[in-house]
Formats: structure tokens, sequence, C-alpha cells
């Protein structure tokens, strides 16, 4: 899991957008939450969506700052709106709910659910689940599908990195979290079993400020160009499949 793919990416747009601060984008993200975004080896912050983040702020002109944030203040809005940052990438599904505090960007990529148990678990579905000890990460689309859907009392973990650690001490059996990220974590670790997928049909976004419409119309716009020259395709690859 050391990839860095370098992918050229020579986006240009010329759009007018205010940031926070001069020719600065200031991004949040939540770290880590492997391969979107984590550290390397140096302690840098890499992952699918930083290259999508640097490919947006290379077409803008303007100098990338990723901020990290906790996932909470991500999803609920507070970060943006609180003005600690001008745009949020982080593995971000589209909700209903999230965009009533923040606008959305369209879907950069497709996600599902899943559920990852220990290698040992003996767990073959979301049936096995019912008492057995289950770990999410808090807020986020596998949190409400555990509590709402599977009728789980489950173990809340503030950041993904916790929530594997948490699996992998024993803490938990399985996790319910996105596939992007369990199917990446199963491929890399033999203590991990990739049990199923929960067709969610889940979309994920980079949002803004509600007001920032001008910011979210430059996002698409380059978005539209990194899949039309197929750059959003080699990122996705780099990043997602070995
Ligand atoms: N896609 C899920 C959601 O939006 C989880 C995202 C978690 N992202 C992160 N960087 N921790 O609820």
């Amino acid at each position: 899991a050391e990839a860095q793919p370098e992918v050229e990416t020579d986006v240009e747009i010329d759009a007018e957008v205010e940031t926070l601060e001069e020719g600065v984008l200031q991004i949040c993200s939540d770290v880590p939450y492997p391969p979107f975004e984590y550290y390397d080896a140096d302690g840098n912050v890499v992952g699918f969506d930083i290259d999508i983040a640097t490919a947006i702020s290379d077409a803008l002109g303007l100098e990338l700052e990723i901020i990290e944030s906790s996932w909470d203040g991500i999803e609920s809005g507070v970060a943006l709106n609180a003005e600690d940052c001008d745009l949020a990438i982080s593995g971000m599904t589209i909700t209903e709910e999230r965009a009533g505090n923040m606008l959305f960007s369209e879907p950069y990529l497709d996600d599902n659910l899943g559920l990852l148990a220990t290698a040992d678990s003996g767990i073959s579905s979301t049936d096995d689940l019912e008492d057995i000890p289950v770990g999410v990460q808090a807020a986020t689309t596998g949190h409400d599908y555990a509590e709402e859907e599977l009728g789980l009392d489950v173990t809340q973990y503030e950041d993904s990195g916790l929530m594997l650690q948490g699996l992998d001490a024993g803490q938990v059996d399985a996790i319910v979290g996105n596939i992007s990220i369990i199917g990446y974590q199963a491929g890399d670790d033999e203590r991990f079993e990739f049990v199923e997928e929960i067709d969610t049909g889940e979309q994920l976004g980079i949002a803004a400020q509600l007001e920032n419409q001008d910011l979210i119309d430059a996002v698409d716009e380059i978005l539209a160009e990194l899949d039309s020259s197929s750059a959003l395709e080699e990122i996705e690859d780099a990043w997602f499949r070995s």
C-alpha cells in the first residue's frame, strides 16, 4: 500500500473564485481514511482525494493547503461554515441531510457499504451480527446503516484509523463501512476478511459553503474535464486497483 502514483492532469479553466486566503485553496479532510487520505511512510498526507484536490487547486492556479479536520466537523458542515476551509474532500457521501448544510459538487466516485470481519470470526453475512461487537466510524453512512437497517448496537470510533485498530485488536469482530476502504484493507491484510458488499448506491461529492456556488461550479467544471480526459479514471485505478 505504499503506492504513490504520479498522474498527470493538465486541466485548465479560467474561473474566478474567491478563497478564504488569497492564492490558497484550503481543503478540509479527515485523515486517515485510506486510500482516500492517509499518511505515507514520510508522514505526508496522500491518497485519491489528495490527487483530486491537487488537480482542482492546479486548475484554479491556487496553492493547495490540506487542513486536517475531524470527520464530525466535516460531515456536519461546521468546518466549512466556521470558515476553516474553502472545500471539504473526505470520501464524503452526498446525502440530503448534509446537503442542507453544504453545497455538493457532482459525484466524483460511486461507493457502497461493506462488511469487514476478522479472518477467524466465522461471520458470513450481515445476518450473523446479532450479539457480535461491531464497529463503525461515528456519523458515517456505515454508522447509520448499522443502527437503522441492521438494528445493531455499535461501537463508535471517531476516525477510521481507530476503527481499523479496534478490529485488529479484537475490540470488535466486524466493521460496517464503505466498500472503497474495506476492500482496500482486506486486500492488504490477511488478518481481515471481506464478508459482504451492501448495495447502498452512494455517491461521493466535494463540498463547499452553501453560499459558495462559484467555487462549486468551478469544481464541477474541473471534475468534468478530469472525467472526459480519463484522468479521473487513472487516478482511481492508481489508488483503488492493484
Ligand atoms: N462515505 C462515508 C460517509 O460519507 C464515510 C466517509 C468517511 N470519510 C473520512 N474521511 N473519514 O458517511
